[in-house]
């Protein structure tokens, strides 16, 4: 059962009425269950091998408290950054349990990663390894590393969450990955017995993992013909949410075989998968305007607070939080404040909107709240984290005067 319900006309999450959590934190706000993180995260973690790293990916959702639920069940942690490694620390993530992933690691945040001493280093380039290496004799430690190979497969999913064709800056084309194998055998202070690929997100089909993973598969034997330690394969994360989403069970059964065909210890980085069905974003209805032809609801969360519409053109369901009988539905555009076309949801129908009405936009627990901004000067949503009839402010929403102080005036204006 999805714990996020309408009982009766009111819309729960958990045991906790979401009209009334609104009137408690103000909207706008992102509201999280913990019983549909936990369930995500137990049912991929049983579908895959037994002793398989879940890393999750912590760009999908990086709150605190996302981070320790998921710490208590055992997750481990797939980061992209100093900041997100960080986090994963403060979560309770051990380190040997962390993975390092992103093209563009600067050298702070490597030396971070080697002196926290993390699991694995997914290096992007030969430009990395050596850096990575330099900072590792430096510091007399060794960094473990799998290297990324991109497959040059097409993931069928929306251009810019793909990551694993030949034109992207993700990971080293496969037909240089023996040099680049032989290049970090050479290197001191780099030890690699890894492999990794990520192919991109939100994919609904499993044909470009198989695809994907027989490219990878076939390197394996060709690496360790070469004399390379290939003990572990991480392959990355891209399971897509929703109705559309590939099966989990066939998925774990997918990754098994390759664990088993190739001697291999297996890495996995689910993101979008554990957390988006977990999270909805409650927003109030501003205004509703006659356009030339169309009806307009503004609601007071923007693309400033949930970008993937504006970015990507994702379809989020809405629905009113006013289960009214008031006779048909009518047809909405549910746009934000934010001075810009782009800050759109799309169209909708809904019951007869009025100000001061909610809405919930839903499956927005995953790239929501993480790549939300203060464009327009607007502090980001709140987050709200539930559990049974329990909830929290997990991260406040900034105020005004607080965002004013974040700015400085030079010593020549003053
Ligand atoms: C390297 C890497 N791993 C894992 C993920 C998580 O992907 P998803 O949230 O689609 O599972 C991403 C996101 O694109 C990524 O870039």
């Amino acid at each position: 059962m999805n714990p996020i319900v309408f009982r009766g006309s009111r819309l729960f999450a958990e045991d906790v009425d979401l009209a009334s959590l609104a009137e408690h934190v103000g909207t706008p706000f992102y509201c999280y269950s913990t019983a549909v993180l936990e369930g995500n995260f137990r049912t991929f973690a049983s579908a895959v091998p037994t002793g398989t790293l879940v890393a999750y990916a912590v760009k999908a959702n990086g709150n605190l408290a996302v981070l320790r639920t998921l710490a208590k069940l055992g997750a481990g942690a797939d980061v992209v950054s100093g900041g997100e490694l960080k986090k994963a620390l403060a979560a309770g993530i051990p380190p040997n349990k962390i993975v390092f992933s992103g093209v563009g690691k600067s050298a702070a945040e490597l030396s971070l990663g080697l002196r926290e001493q993390i699991f694995q280093f997914n290096v992007e380039s030969e430009a990395e390894l050596e850096l990575l290496a330099k900072l590792a004799t430096s510091a007399r430690l060794t960094a473990p590393v799998a290297l990324r190979i991109n497959p040059d497969v097409d993931a069928q999913t929306h251009a810019k969450i793909s990551t694993g064709t030949a034109e992207t800056k993700f990971g080293i084309p496969l037909e240089r990955a023996p040099e680049a194998y032989a290049a970090a055998a050479r290197l001191a202070g780099i030890e690699v017995a890894a492999i990794h690929v990520h192919l991109g997100s939100q994919l609904t089909s499993l044909e470009p993992f198989e695809r994907a993973f027989r490219r990878i598969g076939d390197l394996i034997p060709v690496l360790r013909k070469a004399g390379h330690r290939i003990e572990r394969a991480d392959l990355g994360g891209g399971i897509g949410a929703g109705t559309a989403a590939p099966d989990i069970v066939a998925y774990g059964g997918l990754v098994e075989r390759f664990a088993r065909e190739h001697r291999v210890s297996l890495v996995l980085e689910p993101g979008r998968v554990i957390a988006a069905n977990a999270g909805v974003l409650i927003a109030r209805v501003l205004y509703v305007k006659e356009g030339w032809r169309k009806r307009f609801a503004v609601i007071d969360a923007g693309m400033n607070d949930l970008l993937r519409p504006a970015l990507y053109g994702a379809h989020h369901e809405i629905v009113s939080l006013r289960q009214s009988d008031e006779g048909s539905m009518e047809t909405y555009d549910v746009v934000g404040p934010v001075c810009e076309t782009s800050d759109t949801f799309g169209t909708y129908r809904l019951p007869p909107l009025h100000a001061g009405d909610l809405v919930a936009i839903l499956m927005v627990g995953a790239y929501g709240a993480a790549m939300a901004s203060a464009y327009n000067e607007r502090s980001p949503a709140a987050e709200v984290l539930v559990r049974d009839s329990q909830w929290s402010l997990v991260r406040p929403r900034m105020n005004d005067d607080e965002r004013l102080r974040l700015d400085r005036i030079p010593t020549w204006l003053e």
